[in-house]
């Protein structure tokens, strides 16, 4: 099967001209665009957090519109800048009660999606709630093919502005994951940049944003620098549990060249 990754879209509200580094609604267009255009075509696309840039209601509505033309199935996740209640409004996720985590049957593949967010926060927290709602989804997916999905990567990646915001309490995600021998792969978002590690011995990746990208330096204590990498999406094809991921890069002007001697 082929999965779609979007992630940290950040969304804006043309009414309310907030500055951004590139045209972030537009860059969603043209994801969706190439989503649309995949052959073979995704049968989801997993979308990890940030989707709006506050929350704001004028945001949604604008993702609303830019995810309209999608013609693959989403499934929705929040990140710290979006609004809980009203991605709970919008998307037709079968939620959790106390926060916005849900399981997928793909058949092939069970997806967890697991909310790692604080209202008010930029920091994820892994919280006794949710720490024990993941053991029971993982209970619930066991002796079948998993991959957790979650906004916030639980592990340090050496940029340190953004590890200053990431997963609370990664040690017992950790410790719940190392529990299980199902889960196949560990899905973020929120660094703006590609970063693969393994957690447990799981592969776990954050996907490139649609949007800005943060700076790669890696000195202690580096601030966080906003630069232009190219943006897209990933691509992970899952065949006996065997996980390839490809990236696609948007908006980036290629032009396809076969060279003289492979003509
Ligand atoms: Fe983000
Ligand atoms: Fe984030």
């Amino acid at each position: 099967m082929l999965l779609a990754q979007l992630t940290d879209t950040h969304i804006l509200d043309p009414e309310r001209g907030d500055e951004q580094m590139v045209d972030n609604n537009h860059r969603l267009a043209l994801a969706v665009e190439a989503i649309n255009a995949e052959h073979p075509r995704p049968e989801v696309v997993l979308a990890t957090g940030d989707l709006t840039n506050n929350g704001h209601p004028g945001e949604m509505e604008q993702l609303e519109q830019l995810l309209a033309p999608l013609e693959v199935p989403l499934l929705a996740l929040p990140g710290n800048h979006d609004d809980q209640e009203a991605f709970r409004a919008t998307f037709d996720m079968a939620w959790a009660d106390d926060h916005l985590s849900w399981v997928a049957d793909l058949g092939e593949l069970m997806i967890v999606g697991l909310d790692t967010t604080v209202p008010g926060q930029h920091p994820g927290l892994l919280d006794a709630t949710r720490e024990q709602w993941l053991q029971e989804a993982l209970t619930e997916t066991a002796g079948r093919p998993t991959a957790i999905a979650m906004h916030h990567p639980p592990f340090l990646s050496g940029l340190d502005a953004m590890d200053a915001s990431t997963l609370g309490r990664a040690d017992a995600f950790a410790k719940v994951v190392s529990s299980y021998d199902n889960i196949q792969r560990i899905l973020c978002g929120h660094l703006h940049r590609p970063v693969v590690t393994t957690v447990s011995g799981v592969t776990t990746s954050s996907c490139l944003s649609t949007v800005h990208h943060v700076g790669l330096n890696l000195n202690p204590g580096a601030k966080i620098e906003l630069i232009r990498d190219p943006a897209g999406y990933q691509l992970h094809r899952v065949s006996n549990g065997n996980w390839i991921t490809h990236t696609r890069y948007i908006d980036t002007g290629e032009v396809a060249v076969v060279p003289a001697w492979a003509r």
